[in-house]
């Protein structure tokens, strides 16, 4: 008999991270991997979970996308570190993500915030380093703000999670991390609206039919322009480009559409880095 497995209870939004966990442990068991996380893995194989008959089959395809938004968070986390080696990393939404095993330098803390039913299961399954701590409350509960410690800099990351808010709470959390945390950056991922909008009419499904719950927010360059004067002290806000993927559509299509001036905002996934002007008047990193 195998080790006992852990069943997770969980539905609506908190279950999709399931999904993308599921996703991940794909990308890192293949051959040409774009990202390397075996804790994702073991994680999937740690849990008893109808993985298959929630999300779809085993498809290698499957995981084109969530390689490619991984790898952007990886990468803008890696620059992060790199200028503020002991700074402080906060994962809004963390969910089950191991990205603390993939690109951790041995000298940051981490803060990750979610809702207490998967901080719990996590807490069940991952094992803590001293230097990472989970927060159980909603990112819009200015609660989790308190613990930051924004001494050696700060990061806060969003990752597959604004666009279950809705847009009037978006611009509330960035306008309160601009006033909280001057000199801090912010990268945040969204579908776009219209992607958002299909999703929020009930239209999207995972490849199993499991119908995707309801989106209320999406981003597109006017929501850019919202987002940009929501404080005063937003000092930047940076489309980030995509890396070219697999495929057709993430190592095709997605290219053409970020090369094509006519085409280029129906771009389905958006990832966006906002700096946070420094008081002090330091340049920014
Ligand atoms: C699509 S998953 C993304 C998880 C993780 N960021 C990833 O990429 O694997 C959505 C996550 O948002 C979390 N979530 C939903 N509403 C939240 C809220 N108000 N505050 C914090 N987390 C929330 C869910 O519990 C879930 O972990």
């Amino acid at each position: 008999m195998g080790p006992q497995r852990t069943r997770p209870d969980l539905g609506g939004v908190p279950e999709t991270a399931l999904w993308t966990l599921y996703t991940r442990a794909h990308e890192a068991r293949r051959p040409d991997r774009l990202i390397v996380d075996p804790e994702a893995i073991k994680l999937v194989d740690a849990l008893d979970y109808p993985f298959r008959e929630r999300f779809g089959p085993d498809k290698w395809d499957m995981a084109d996308g969530e390689a490619i938004r991984t790898r952007v968070f990886d990468d803008e986390l890696r620059r992060f570190l790199q200028n503020h080696p002991e700074g402080t990393v906060v994962t809004l939404a963390e969910g089950l993500e191991t990205q603390f095993w993939r690109a951790d330098n041995g000298q940051a803390r981490w803060i990750g915030v979610d809702l207490p039913e998967i901080v719990k299961l996590r807490r069940c399954l991952l094992p803590e380093s001293p230097r990472q701590r989970l927060i159980a409350c909603s990112a819009l509960d200015d609660h989790w703000m308190n613990e930051v410690d924004p001494t050696r800099g700060v990061l806060i990351t969003a990752k597959g999670l604004f666009q279950y808010f809705q847009p009037a709470e978006v611009r509330r959390l960035i306008a309160a991390c601009a006033e909280r945390f001057p000199g801090a950056v912010m990268v945040f991922e969204a579908p776009s609206r219209w992607l958002s909008t299909r999703m929020r009419q009930g239209r999207l499904r995972t490849p199993a039919g499991t119908p995707i719950p309801p989106t209320y927010w999406g981003m597109d360059p006017k929501e850019g322009r919202r987002i940009r004067t929501a404080h005063p002290n937003i000092a930047e806000l940076t489309d980030l480009p995509l890396p070219v993927g697999r495929g057709k559509v993430y190592g095709r299509l997605l290219p053409w559409i970020a090369r094509t001036p006519v085409v280029r905002n129906w771009k389905p996934v958006w990832i966006t880095r906002v700096r946070f002007g420094d008081a002090s008047g330091a340049p920014l990193r």
